[in-house]
């Protein structure tokens, strides 16, 4: 297959160019190559390339600096899905768009997770402009999944995990939330779910697509410090406690019942860390 990635130099990106480039040809476009903003660029592009599939990977992620900057994450967030979904159907090509437990309040009952079908209610404004990505891709493109991920972590860039790693050898206690409920999601695995559902071609739509298994930040910082031999200290807080000028969702647990019943194969988030520790630690 010819496989276009867009924002292929992000955490992602990186590893879905990793997972798919022995099977496929890919086309790897960074922003200086493709700005998924610039409409009749996109356009053109696509249209002159005829990918078989577009993996959507660029995206606007800083979810508190996109509070004061709506028009910079509007136009990569919403615009630039919607104009590679209208390219999409121009050059019939199958676009994958990642998307985000941002588009649900994230105040569901955290006994309860997340489906597919479920209104969408973001309250910050990535959430927002990723949702009105969603719904660029829906009207402009017939041929679409939107795969929506959460608490995604890699090798490339900064993480969570990281920030952890360094602030355990750095202190002997760490303060950390214990209100939020989320899966975290090794971008490998990620890029493994995208690779599985283009060899399987399964049904087009909305798929909810993290690691299996949920936690809380605070309960996966212990398991990481006991797993990488770290002796720090961790005290759960509440998210009240941690201000962060975007709100973070409390439960940010999406269902994978509709992925895992197609035959896909999605590994525990604490299985995606061990491999992930191994991956990191080895790079030291
Ligand atoms: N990280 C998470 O925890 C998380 C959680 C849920 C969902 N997601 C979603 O997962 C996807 C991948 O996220 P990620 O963490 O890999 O993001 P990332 O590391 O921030 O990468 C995003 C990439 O998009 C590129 N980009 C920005 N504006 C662009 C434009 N106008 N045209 C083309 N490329 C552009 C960036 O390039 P520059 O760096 O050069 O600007 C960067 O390489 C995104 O859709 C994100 O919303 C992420």
């Amino acid at each position: 297959m010819k496989i276009l990635i867009t924002g292929a130099n992000g955490m992602l990106g990186h590893e879905v160019q990793k997972t798919l480039k022995n099977e496929h040809e890919l086309i790897c476009a960074d922003v200086a190559k493709l700005d998924i903003t610039n409409k009749d660029k996109v356009i053109e592009y696509v249209t002159n390339l005829k990918p078989d599939y577009i993996v959507n990977c660029a995206a606007y992620t800083a979810v508190d600096a996109a509070e004061d900057n709506y028009d910079a994450a509007k136009k990569v967030n919403a615009d630039g899905p919607t104009n590679l979904a209208i390219a999409a159907k121009m050059a019939d090509s199958i676009l994958i768009q990642i998307s985000t437990d941002y588009v649900f309040d994230g105040e569901k009952d955290v006994a309860e997770s997340y489906k597919e079908d479920e209104k969408m209610g973001p309250v910050t404004v990535y959430g927002s402009t990723k949702a009105d990505g969603e719904k660029g891709v829906e009207e402009n493109c017939d041929k679409y999944y939107i795969f929506r991920t959460a608490w995604l972590y890699g090798v490339s860039g900064k993480n969570f995990i990281k920030t952890m790693l360094r602030l355990g050898k750095e202190r002997d206690e760490v303060n950390v939330v214990n209100d939020q409920h989320g899966s975290p999601t090794y971008a490998v695995d990620l890029a493994s779910i995208i690779k599985q559902a283009i060899d399987k071609k399964i049904p087009y739509g909305i798929y909810h697509t993290t690691n299996q298994g949920f936690t809380t930040w605070y309960e996966f910082t212990k398991m990481i410090f006991n797993l990488a031999n770290i002796d720090c200290k961790v005290n759960p807080v509440t998210s009240e406690e941690f201000a962060s000028k975007a709100k973070r969702p409390k439960n940010s647990q999406l269902s994978k019942d509709k992925i895992l019943a197609q035959g896909i194969v999605i590994p525990t988030y604490e299985d995606g860390l061990k491999r992930y520790l191994e991956e990191e630690l080895n790079q030291e």
